[in-house]
């Protein structure tokens, strides 16, 4: 099956409980809340009301109602992801089919966005490059993003041992397993896949410059065990 089907029969799956299973994830394997994680992304993220701004796989819109409830202009606030079944449920957050909200979702991939060039001033990532390929992301980042626009990510970060073929394919075995036993197979099989995409500090660094990014600031943030990757605050500006 192809990565991207496996992603969206996975999400598909996990939509209507996805926030329960992210924050006991979270919580059993970094000691964070899944709203105190993506409050930090949002908390990280430098915005200005007249700031244009894209969540990118947004999954159930989380983060673009935590930016209205901030008082950030609704209007100003895009989401795209690849799982319709995760994008109904942000939907469902406005109550009003017609709201800016809903016409301000996009069912698509990251790696194609349908935009145009240079009109984000944000653009933001919670807990999902590890389901992309981070450089094509993030070129498709660089060219929405006007110039001097802000990235930020939050995601799991890897270790630079994990380049190894041997040990990748040891963690994919360890995800698949883990994920079989705890969740079901489809989603064992998107985060098996999602092992390679998992990039450590320096290779974040190393991708975000050679697309053209400036001012890389990337964070390790705490984690409860020090067996389990950690999660990175990544931030940069075009
Ligand atoms: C773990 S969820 C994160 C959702 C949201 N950002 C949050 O913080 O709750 C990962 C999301 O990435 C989406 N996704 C995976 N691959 C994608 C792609 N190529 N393009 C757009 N969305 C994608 C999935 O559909 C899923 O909704």
């Amino acid at each position: 099956m192809e990565d991207k089907t496996k992603i969206i029969e996975a999400f598909s799956e996990m939509a209507p409980r996805y926030e329960q299973v992210v924050d006991s994830e979270l919580n059993r394997f970094w000691g964070w809340s899944y709203y105190g994680f993506v409050n930090l992304i949002i908390a990280s993220t430098p915005i200005e009301p007249q700031d244009i701004i894209l969540d990118v796989a947004t999954g159930t819109g989380v983060i673009p109602s935590l930016l209205e409830k901030a008082g950030h202009p609704r209007n100003q606030i895009h989401g795209l992801d690849i799982t319709m079944s995760m994008l109904m449920r942000a939907k469902g957050r406005s109550g009003d089919q017609n709201s800016h909200a809903n016409q301000n979702l996009v069912c698509a991939s990251a790696m194609e966005m349908p935009y145009a060039n240079s009109g984000f001033s944000q653009v933001i990532c919670g807990l999902a490059t590890h389901h992309m390929d981070v450089k094509e992301l993030i070129l498709e980042s660089y060219r929405i993003l006007r110039s001097g626009g802000k990235l930020t990510i939050g995601d799991v970060g890897g270790s630079n041992i994990w380049k190894f073929p041997g040990v990748k394919f040891l963690l994919r075995i360890i995800a698949f397993s883990y994920f079989f036993l705890v969740e079901n197979k489809s989603r064992a099989w998107a985060e098996a896949s999602a092992v390679s995409n998992v990039l450590s500090k320096d290779d974040w660094s190393r991708v975000l410059m050679n697309c053209g990014f400036r001012n890389i600031v990337i964070q390790k943030l705490k984690s409860r065990f020090f067996w389990v990757p950690a999660p990175l605050l990544i931030k940069a500006e075009k």
